[in-house]
């Protein structure tokens, strides 16, 4: 190995969009330190590189310490740690903007060339969501603190480990029905997960003195009737698919959100209300000379292990 390699010092690797990172990372020479919870559970991303090239340490967000010892030595620095519902100890104000504001802070002190923040699209000024807003409060303490930092803003990411197409799969082994929620009107630009992870390899080293928003969005905006027709057609399963008003599904989120792995929370209603779509303010995918991957290209090639005869179905 030698000497002369980048080190990037990445926060949430262990997670969908880390995995997928992993592998165009280290094909690219750069040595990774990784910071996780648990160490024991994450010891698969050793094997996505070569002996010595992927470390993993035992970290706590919140001791700058853990941090800093993340920190040093590395040139560059990216954040995919996020959350997608609340609970008695994971809040989003820690996780989405208190953290974020220490890792920029420590990013400044210990001088990391570039920062890539993995934000969320659709984050906006009076958001009713206390997950946009803290994305959105997340944000402008890393604009404030460090200027060299590139936000991302993917819409929906899917691939094989996703939440999203692999959720609403599950549920049809099941269910007769699918929700459509406020009628499935709401717009959403899915983007394949290795889509995402070459945004952030590219912005890595962007050479930028004033921090960057992208928008990251896959090549076709579909409403989330028209993707759970696809899921259902790939799928080769026939549910019926009934609109449930916002009013209707927040109430039933009430209690749904007491779930172990909340299928829907009050707060995703209220995301729901609003489309999830490029807004052409910012930058995008094509600026980064990436060509979005279509969905019908890869949703076949895990999806059908919820067909009735998997592969053979
Ligand atoms: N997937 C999507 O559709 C999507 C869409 C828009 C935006 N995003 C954003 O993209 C980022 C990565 O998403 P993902 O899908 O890869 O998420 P994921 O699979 O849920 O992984 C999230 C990561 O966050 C870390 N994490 C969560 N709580 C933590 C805590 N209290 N302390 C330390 N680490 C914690 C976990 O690290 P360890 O378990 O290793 O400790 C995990 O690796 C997130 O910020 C997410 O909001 C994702």
């Amino acid at each position: 190995m030698q000497n002369n390699q980048k080190i990037i010092g990445i926060f949430g690797a262990g997670g969908f969009i880390g995995r997928h990172l992993m592998r165009q990372l280290t094909k690219l020479d750069y040595r990774v330190k990784v910071a996780t919870r648990n160490p024991y559970l994450k010891g698969y991303l050793k094997t996505l590189g070569s002996p010595g090239q992927i470390e993993l340490f035992k970290s706590d967000i919140f001791n700058p310490e853990d941090i800093k010892q993340i920190l040093n030595n590395c040139d560059l620095a990216i954040n995919l740690v996020g959350i997608l519902y609340e609970t008695r100890k994971q809040k989003f104000d820690y996780i989405h903007s208190q953290f974020p504001y220490l890792l920029s802070n420590l990013c400044n002190e210990v001088g990391i060339k570039n920062l890539v923040h993995v934000s969320a699209l659709g984050v906006k000024e009076n958001h009713i969501s206390k997950y946009a807003q803290s994305k959105l409060q997340g944000e402008k303490n890393i604009l404030d603190t460090f200027k060299s930092s590139v936000i991302l803003r993917p819409s929906i990411v899917f691939g094989p480990e996703d939440k999203f197409f692999n959720t609403f799969a599950s549920i049809a082994q099941f269910s007769p029905i699918l929700p459509l929620i406020g009628g499935g009107k709401t717009k959403f630009a899915p983007i394949y997960v290795g889509d995402v992870a070459k945004a952030i390899v590219k912005t890595l080293e962007l050479n930028n003195s004033k921090p960057k928003i992208y928008e990251l969005g896959g090549p076709e905006n579909y409403s989330f009737r028209e993707l759970m027709e696809i899921l259902l057609t790939e799928i080769k399963k026939k549910r019926f698919l009934i609109s449930i008003p916002f009013g209707a599904a927040k109430f039933q989120s009430y209690f749904l959100q007491m779930m172990p792995n909340p299928l829907l929370t009050p707060d995703q209603v209220e995301l729901l209300k609003h489309n999830n779509i490029v807004s052409g303010d910012h930058p995008t995918l094509k600026d980064l000379g990436i060509s979005g991957t279509q969905i019908q290209s890869i949703l076949p090639k895990y999806i059908y292990r919820f067909r009735a005869g998997g592969q053979f179905g």
